[in-house]
């Protein structure tokens, strides 16, 4: 007989694709091989995502594709893990009863203990604690391939935005000891990946005793072999000259940051209870420039908040204008069970949501083509990663500004540095060639 299956399909942010990796990692160590059909693995576990209205009904619509298939094949185990597991908890049974395990987001460790009391007892399983440290496991994650190591440093959020489902799908903030963090990253460099991204949903209120963002990045920068450091994503509230000044100054760290704004309207930001203003995102931004002039800034925002008024939206629009993002993830609101904007009226029409979104795509889009162009005719260094999707023959690359370069190149020049000149571009990818 051979090795059991599993197949397993992750949702929702890095954290989930961080923790996949520790699934994949635990399940190898216990002999289960890795399948791509759902329709023929022994155990079929999705990892999800409920940060919006149209995050949670994908998972469950991929949840309810499974019906029949556990109709059909009573063994199978079915398991739900993450954030749709952490905010339904037992319910997520009385909503689909064919599951057998709901996993929570710190359950980690309660993976394999579960697994064996469900094929135990035949029973469903459940955990949902939200305490320790979900990576405190005799396992290793599993790394998919790629140059790029993630390191989770900080669990949870501690923040209360009022239209955010994290704080209680994540749970209160734990920062990984910084000892820890160091020793898996010099074990990632070792296994040949010179980018560290270190991940977190609040990456700049990480604190181990002394040791907060910006000295765990001097740390990171003096690991032998590290060739490029990124952490994401940052609250603009707890940014300033700490972490501007770490992005400026150790060679290793990437200029470029990731900062979402949310809305350009004071009054907006105010019951989104994000505690800075506009006034203050702005000139967080002007001390950035100044000490990181060509940083690649990018930012989330949101539209149809609760109360969202033309005016405010018009707000929203004139920051975008003045900051010049080179991209923005762009989304309508969507309220969420459990926050505090869900008991608030969503008042803003549907149509009304789409089409500041509209407006608001297509001012990015131009600002992110201009931004770019702005680039032709420079140089830069290119980390190559990969053979590009198109056209023939080209290699794919990231600028130490995280942007994508696609140039004539051949295999071999994966995972080696080089310098090249931006030619072309469109919003989203420089095309160049490689300097002499
Ligand atoms: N509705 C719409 N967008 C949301 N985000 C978080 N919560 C919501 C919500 N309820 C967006 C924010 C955040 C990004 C990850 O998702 O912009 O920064
Ligand atoms: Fe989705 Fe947020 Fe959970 Fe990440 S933390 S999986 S974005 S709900």
């Amino acid at each position: 007989m051979g090795s059991r299956t599993y197949c397993l399909t992750t949702f929702g942010c890095q954290m989930n694709d961080a923790d996949s990796e520790m699934i994949d990692g635990i399940l190898s160590a216990l002999g289960w091989r890795k399948i791509d059909s759902e329709n023929d693995a022994d155990l079929v576990l999705f990892n999800t995502c409920v940060v919006r209205q149209g995050a949670e009904d994908r998972a469950i619509a991929r949840l309810e594709r499974l019906k029949p298939i556990k109709r059909r094949h009573p063994r199978r185990i079915i398991g739900v893990c993450g954030c749709l597991a952490q905010q339904d908890g037992r319910r997520l049974l009385d909503r689909l009863p064919w599951v057998d395990l709901v996993l929570g987001t710190r359950a980690l460790p309660r993976l394999a203990p579960l697994l064996h009391e469900h094929e135990a007892s035949g029973r469903p399983q459940v955990c949902v604690d939200l305490e320790g440290d979900p990576y405190d496991l005799p396992y290793e994650p599993k790394r998919g391939p790629g140059l790029v190591g993630r390191v989770n440093i900080i669990f949870g959020c501690n923040k209360n935005c009022s239209y955010c489902v994290v704080p209680k799908t994540r749970g209160r903030e734990l920062s990984r000891p910084w000892k820890v963090i160091l020793n898996e990253i010099r074990s990632l460099v070792e296994s040949g990946r010179p980018e560290v991204l270190l991940i977190g949903q609040n990456v700049n209120s990480y604190r181990d005793g002394e040791v907060d963002l910006a000295g765990l990045l001097a740390k990171a920068d003096a690991i032998e072999g590290v060739e490029r450091i990124r952490a994401i994503t940052s609250h603009p509230r707890d940014a300033g000259e700490g972490q501007f000044r770490a992005i400026a100054d150790l060679p290793h760290v990437c200029e470029s940051l990731h900062l979402p704004v949310q809305s350009g309207s004071t009054r907006v930001l105010r019951r989104m209870f994000r505690g800075y203003s506009r006034e203050r995102y702005l000139q967080k931004i002007d001390l950035l420039r100044k000490l990181v002039p060509h940083i690649t800034l990018t930012t989330d925002i949101m539209v149809g908040f609760p109360g969202e008024t033309e005016e405010d939206f018009q707000e929203t629009l004139s920051l975008a204008r003045e900051v010049r993002f080179d991209s923005a993830f762009m989304f309508i609101y969507s309220p969420r069970q459990g926050t505090a904007a869900a008991q608030w009226p969503n008042d803003v029409p549907l149509e009304v949501k789409k089409e500041r979104l509209a407006r608001l795509i297509d001012l990015q889009e131009s600002i992110s083509r201009q931004r770019n162009r702005d680039l032709e005719g420079r140089r830069f260094e290119v980390l190559v990663e990969r053979p590009a999707k198109r056209p023939p023959g080209a290699m794919a690359g990231r600028t130490r500004g995280d942007k994508t370069v696609v140039f004539p190149g051949s295999a071999d020049l994966a995972g080696r540095l080089i310098e090249v000149e931006i030619i072309s571009s469109n919003g989203h990818t420089l095309f160049g060639r490689p300097s002499a």
